[in-house]
């Protein structure tokens, strides 16, 4: 049976999609359970079965998919998943999406475009979710877009734990790669020790996927090791147009720390050959082998999601684990 802690009246349970199991065996290890047995498959129409092997009558369901890859077919699978646990009688529904689905579009640039991160919020509602758990969302104000709890992690506890061991701390500049995460790169800064900051000044071509141009680096970066900070490694176009600028502008070497490697082509060529010294991203999605290179380190996620997890489940603080 493949529950953690079991109480007359609460009982734990991890189910997972099929996008990247290992995530979720691993937050399960960690919590020193099993992922729930479950039955998943495409009918040759591509429409997905969904069915728990195992009843989750009245169960605390931690219910983990990572949307990356194949996008639209794996938030459809978490959806699916989210009904089924409400027609069994499941009684709190936890979605665990650790990286939170079209996050990137948070607002609307101009008219007659969607707000589509509001959008994903309202399925997993009416789908049945009760509360969501991400991890570094692409805007923190997201957590608003969700009709409930909202357990907003951060990597940056995970990624800077790992930087400290590879940096003299008195020669780091903090680096974000456009004005929209400044605020994320200071508390970066503050908590290696009040270090300098600088930016990029990126610009986009909205009417185009995944195009930026690092224009030039705001702040002192000569003779520094910069920390470049992100969300998301998407194509690796803006992670490279940074580094590139940083290195022009006299930086001794360049880190780059980042919570979701998604690395769609030509991610892996563009990172491998920017410059940097390092690229360090989590798990929260799968890293297949092919899009691996020498100067990538992938951090684990789990054992944040399942302390997160688990002061969810016995009703703890999860602002605790980052303070
Ligand atoms: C943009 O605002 C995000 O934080 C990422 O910097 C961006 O989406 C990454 O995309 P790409 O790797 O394709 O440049």
């Amino acid at each position: 049976m493949a529950d953690l802690f079991e109480t007359p009246r609460k009982r734990l349970v991890i189910v997972s999609g099929r996008s990247h199991h290992q995530l979720a065996e691993d937050v399960a290890k960690a919590l020193d359970t099993e992922v729930l047995p479950t039955t998943i498959y495409d009918f040759a129409s591509g429409e997905i079965y969904v069915r728990y092997n195992e009843s989750v009558r009245g169960c605390d369901v931690f219910c983990i998919q990572s949307i990356s890859g194949d996008v639209n077919k794996w938030f459809m699978e978490q959806l699916i998943m989210v009904d089924a646990l409400k027609r069994a009688s499941a009684k709190r529904i936890t979605v665990v999406a650790p990286l939170y689905p079209y996050s990137r579009q948070d607002k609307k640039h101009q008219g007659r475009e969607p707000i589509s991160a509001r959008l994903m919020a309202d399925l997993y509602k009416t789908a049945g979710a009760s509360r969501l758990m991400s991890v570094d969302m692409h805007a923190s104000q997201e957590q608003g877009f969700f009709v409930g709890p909202v357990d907003h992690l951060m990597a940056m506890p995970v990624l800077i734990d790992y930087v400290r061991t590879r940096v003299e701390l008195n020669k780091v500049t903090v680096v974000s790669p456009d004005a929209g995460r400044i605020r994320v790169a200071e508390k970066w800064a503050n908590r290696l020790g009040g270090n300098p900051l600088a930016f990029i000044h990126k610009t986009r071509d909205t009417t185009r996927p995944n195009v930026a141009v690092a224009n030039r680096v705001v702040g002192e970066v000569e003779g520094r090791t910069c920390v470049l900070v992100d969300d998301l490694i998407d194509t690796g176009g803006t992670i490279a147009e940074a580094v590139g600028v940083l290195k022009a502008a006299g930086a001794k070497d360049v880190l780059v720390a980042a919570t979701h490697g998604v690395l769609s082509d030509p991610a892996t060529k563009r990172l491998s050959e920017c410059g940097a010294r390092e690229i360090i991203v989590t798990d929260t999605v799968p890293i297949p082998a092919a899009k691996r290179f020498p100067q990538l380190v992938v951090l684990p996620i789990a054992p944040l999601l399942a302390r997160a997890i688990r002061q969810v489940f016995e009703e703890g603080s999860v602002a605790a684990l980052f303070e």
